[in-house]
């Protein structure tokens, strides 16, 4: 059984990557996660100087909770508050010493000339193997990040300007806050793209405080972790399905189901940020010794045996619709008829008949809303 991928032509001694974020601050604390097991590591995007990028700054964090159970976490963290000089002279090499790939996210700039500047003095380091164009923060009101990004023909200029002088592959992290992504992946393809980077944050509010009337957060953020898994899903169901670019994924992925589910999915790579804001570098080995016990226990020798297998399963609603229906069936031995399903089932097709509920077939419509709620599983959906 062997871990390793090959992304654009670079390999991973294991398709898991440190998204850049704030765990990937400086040299050392990526050249930290590459020693904890991250088979890549992307540094904080690397951008214009500007007036905000100093250090301190508000970079603040919410987490957004389900009653107690934090489900994802909204930040307002710009770019990195480090020079560019400084991330060239001397944190990239550093970096490097950790063994991992790095891959150098770069900030697409409004003049596609500049961003191709950044490109070539980065890869002038020679401590990068990829870079990662960054079409797709979704904090700046105007001009860089996702106002880029989810426009294909600036995509596109961005692309060509940065190939003309690139020697390394080129991936493109692309923007969830679009209706469809698959026009801007074509266009970033036919411009020359090497890869996908699937996705960054989507655009948020993190609440108000109702004790105060204050936002959480005064600005809009970026939303992550386990809540935005379905977004980034779908997007990248849709873009691999029609797009034939090696993908890396990222978004909620806190364990190693989450890493085999997106490799069902057609990734390549997979990027992991929230899971290491909140469990810290441990989640690395932590995830891979998952996905290495998932590979044994499967007798899966190698991730291109189950990539995309997910992926010839999915259609549309319109042609599942047409499908042979399900119904609701009770187990009485199971069923305790506390009467969740009923309280539940909006097309009346549960009762309780002597503490034991009853689904009536010519009601149930097969949602199955009652199979999911049933607090002791007695509820299944057959033909
Ligand atoms: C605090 C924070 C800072 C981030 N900074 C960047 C960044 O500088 N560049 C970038 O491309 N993505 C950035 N991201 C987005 C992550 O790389 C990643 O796409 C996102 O967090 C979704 O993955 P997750 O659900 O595993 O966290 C940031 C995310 C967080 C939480």
């Amino acid at each position: 059984m062997n871990l390793k991928v090959n992304y654009a032509g670079v390999e991973f001694k294991n398709p898991l990557v440190l998204a850049s974020a704030t765990p990937g601050w400086d040299g050392r604390h990526l050249r930290l996660a590459a020693e904890a097991g991250a088979a890549g590591v992307v540094p904080k995007t690397i951008g214009p100087v500007v007036d905000w990028a100093h250090h301190p700054r508000c970079g603040r964090l919410a987490l957004v909770r389900s009653g107690k159970q934090p489900i994802g976490m909204v930040n307002l963290e710009l770019f990195t508050t480090m020079t560019r000089e400084r991330w060239i002279e001397s944190e990239l090499a550093e970096a490097q010493k950790g063994g991992a790939r790095v891959i150098a996210s770069i900030l697409a700039m409004p003049d596609p000339a500049e961003t191709a500047v950044l490109a070539d003095q980065v890869q002038d380091t020679g401590a990068v193997d990829i870079f990662e164009l960054n079409v797709s923060c979704p904090m700046p009101a105007s001009t860089v990040g996702m106002h880029i990004g989810r426009n294909p023909t600036l995509v596109a200029h961005q692309v060509e300007s940065v190939k003309k002088v690139a020697r390394l592959p080129l991936s493109v992290k692309l923007t969830p806050n679009v209706a469809d992504m698959v026009p801007i992946a074509l266009a970033a393809r036919d411009a020359g793209a090497d890869g996908l980077v699937i996705s960054n944050s989507v655009r948020a509010f993190a609440g108000v405080d109702i004790s105060t009337g204050q936002p959480v957060l005064p600005a809009m953020g970026g939303y992550t972790g386990p809540a935005i898994k379905p977004i980034v899903q779908r997007h990248l169901a849709e873009v691999a399905l029609k797009v034939d670019l090696p993908i890396s994924a990222i978004g909620g992925i806190m364990g190693w189901r989450e890493i085999v589910e997106y490799i069902m999915l057609g990734a390549t790579t997979v990027q992991s940020c929230t899971a290491v804001m909140w469990g810290g570098y441990e989640a690395i080995p932590r995830m891979l010794k998952g996905l290495e016990d998932f590979m044994q226990e499967r007798s899966v020798n190698s991730l291109d045996e189950i990539r995309g297998v997910a992926l010839k399963h999915i259609t549309t609603t319109e042609i599942y619709a047409k499908e042979p229906p399900k119904f609701a069936l009770v187990d009485k031995s199971k069923c305790t008829g506390c009467g969740v399903c009923r309280r539940l089932c909006f097309y009346d097709a549960v009762t309780i008949e002597n503490d034991r509920a009853f689904a009536a077939r010519d009601k149930c419509d097969g949602c199955g809303l009652c199979a999911l709620w049933c607090p002791v599983e007695a509820i299944v959906l057959v033909p």
